[in-house]
């Protein structure tokens, strides 16, 4: 590898189930990048990051699973990506605990989630703290030291994560102002050519609005969730607008125009082929690696080796520097 070759690294959060939205506008175009691309790239399942939401250990283990074997089914290739679990990698718990000490609680204030809460609770008439945890207001240190580890300069991600790229770039200058140019600044990478992909309700998809389809549930359900989108009581042979959700859904799986000048129920069997033929070897793969989970598991061992010998040299000269 040479010394100029650059590092992409992208992490997801370990809660909720695989859903379509997750394939089309994260898992698709980021393994497409990584596995064309030249630059080094991490990708890691942010487990730790899931501790402030979810609490039993059963359900976590569950999730970092099905988002492993997801990431694999769709076609994430460890040979091109070094692919770890952020819990594996105790170097960044530890640069966690030290860039604490260069981030201003200021900063934290503003991170959007945290303000989400603060306003929620507010609204409520309860504590502006109520029910938030340190854990949920120092996520975007956890998350600086996950992008700093690895000499990050570039991080894909939504526009969700913009905001919180930007802190870990702040960071990242705060502790460089003190101790001298000793961390990579990072830079995000917005994914602006993937559309948001809609719900069932045709708002964004998304857990909280609890309007997924399930990426890897069997056909059957597939098409049972396809039949809940609504329509409307147009004629069989009228035309129907093409951004109706089931067609948008049908141009996002194709790449290609669908026939709109049919039944809404000949509409919804379309769109179940469409998906349902691009799901299915993926699916198989999905299934296959749960119930062989240990072949997942090696390939996290090795990831996490990777992973750590980048992160060591990391944690090393930050320790120099810091005097430690
Ligand atoms: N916060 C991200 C999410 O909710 C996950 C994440 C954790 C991440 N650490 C990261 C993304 C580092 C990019 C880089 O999906």
């Amino acid at each position: 590898m040479s010394n100029n070759m650059k590092t992409i690294l992208t992490g997801i959060k370990c809660s909720g189930v695989p859903h379509v939205g997750n394939y089309l506008g994260s898992f698709q175009p980021a393994i497409e990048q990584a596995n064309t691309g030249d630059a080094k790239s991490f990708f890691f399942l942010a487990d730790f990051h899931a501790l402030n939401q979810i609490k039993d250990p059963t359900e976590l283990q569950r999730s970092v699973r099905e988002i492993a074997c997801a990431w694999l089914a769709c076609g994430l290739d460890p040979k091109k990506t070094v692919f770890y679990k952020q819990s594996d990698v105790p170097e960044i718990f530890e640069l966690t605990s030290i860039l604490g000490n260069v981030t201003s609680k200021g900063l934290m204030n503003r991170a959007h989630s945290y303000k989400a809460c603060v306003q929620k609770n507010v609204e409520a008439g309860l504590d502006p703290d109520d029910d938030v945890n340190i854990g949920l207001f120092t996520y975007p240190v956890l998350m600086a030291a996950d992008i700093l580890i690895m000499k990050t300069n570039f991080v894909p991600v939504g526009q969700d994560q913009k905001q919180h790229i930007e802190m870990a770039t702040d960071i990242a200058k705060s502790f460089n102002a003190i101790y001298g140019n000793v961390l990579t600044i990072p830079k995000e990478i917005i994914r602006t050519d993937v559309a948001v992909i809609p719900g069932l309700d045709g708002r964004k998809m998304s857990k909280s609005y609890n309007n997924t389809i399930p990426l890897f549930c069997d056909s059957t359900e597939l098409l049972k969730h396809i039949k809940r989108i609504p329509t409307d009581s147009s004629a069989p042979d009228a035309e129907k607008p093409a951004d109706h959700l089931i067609f948008r859904l049908y141009k996002h799986f194709t790449n290609k125009d669908p026939d709109r000048k049919i039944g809404w129920g000949d509409a919804k069997q379309q769109l179940f082929v469409a998906m349902d033929t691009v799901i299915k070897p993926m699916r198989d793969k999905y299934n296959y690696l749960i119930n062989n989970y240990s072949e997942v598991e090696k390939i996290l061992t090795q990831g996490a080796i990777e992973a750590r010998k980048m992160a060591k040299e990391t944690i090393t000269a930050v320790r120099k520097a810091i005097g430690a």
